[in-house]
């Protein structure tokens, strides 16, 4: 049984067939971002999150990552820190480089950003194959903070990403508000 929350964010994605490649189903957030009742709704279920897991910093993950992390670290009074695509932090950052399903990408995070004794939230829209997340994960402990947990939109259960990172999260947990 679906909450309304659920039910709400549920109903403002919006499938779109054969994109970017044929036979990929795209899982389309621009309607919910749309709606304010909705957006309200999803910035104010991640901002529990971040309550709960007792986190002192948001990190979002580019691009998609910077539009729902932002106001969540606004609601929570955190701030917010972004992990970039390699190549567009000024300041001296942090790289680390991870597999795609061809060839490789590299994501950056400043390294000032974070300190030691610092719980960092990882939010995004969509955990597929985890490889993007735990690239993140990896940035932030090699900045010598914790995860505090990682908090998406929607989890495509069947990429297995959820196996992937659990050996990075040192038991912190993985929360997805819906499974796709
Ligand atoms: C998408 C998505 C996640 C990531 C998930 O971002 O927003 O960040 O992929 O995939 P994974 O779990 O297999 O790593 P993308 O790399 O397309 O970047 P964008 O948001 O800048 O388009």
């Amino acid at each position: 049984e679906l909450t309304d929350t659920t039910s709400l964010l549920l109903s403002r994605i919006r499938d779109v067939a054969d994109y970017p490649e044929p036979g990929v189903m795209f899982k389309d957030i621009t309607p919910l971002l749309a709606d304010p009742a909705a957006f309200m709704a999803l910035t104010e279920a991640l901002a529990g999150i971040a309550a709960d897991t007792g986190a002192t910093k948001v990190v979002g993950l580019e691009a998609r990552g910077f539009i729902l992390g932002a106001p969540v670290a606004v609601r929570a009074g955190l701030g917010f820190i972004p992990v970039r695509k390699a190549g567009k932090l000024p300041g001296a950052t942090l790289r680390q480089a991870y597999d795609l399903e061809y060839g490789s990408a590299e994501i950056e995070l400043h390294a000032e950003d974070l300190t030691t004794g610092d719980r960092v939230l990882i939010v995004d829209d969509v955990l597929a194959t985890g490889g993007t997340a735990e690239a993140a994960a990896q940035l932030i402990q090699r900045a010598g903070a914790e995860v505090s947990g990682i908090a998406v939109l929607m989890e495509l259960g069947f990429l297995g990403g959820r196996a992937r990172l659990t050996p990075s999260l040192d038991g912190a947990p993985l929360t997805a508000l819906l499974q796709l």
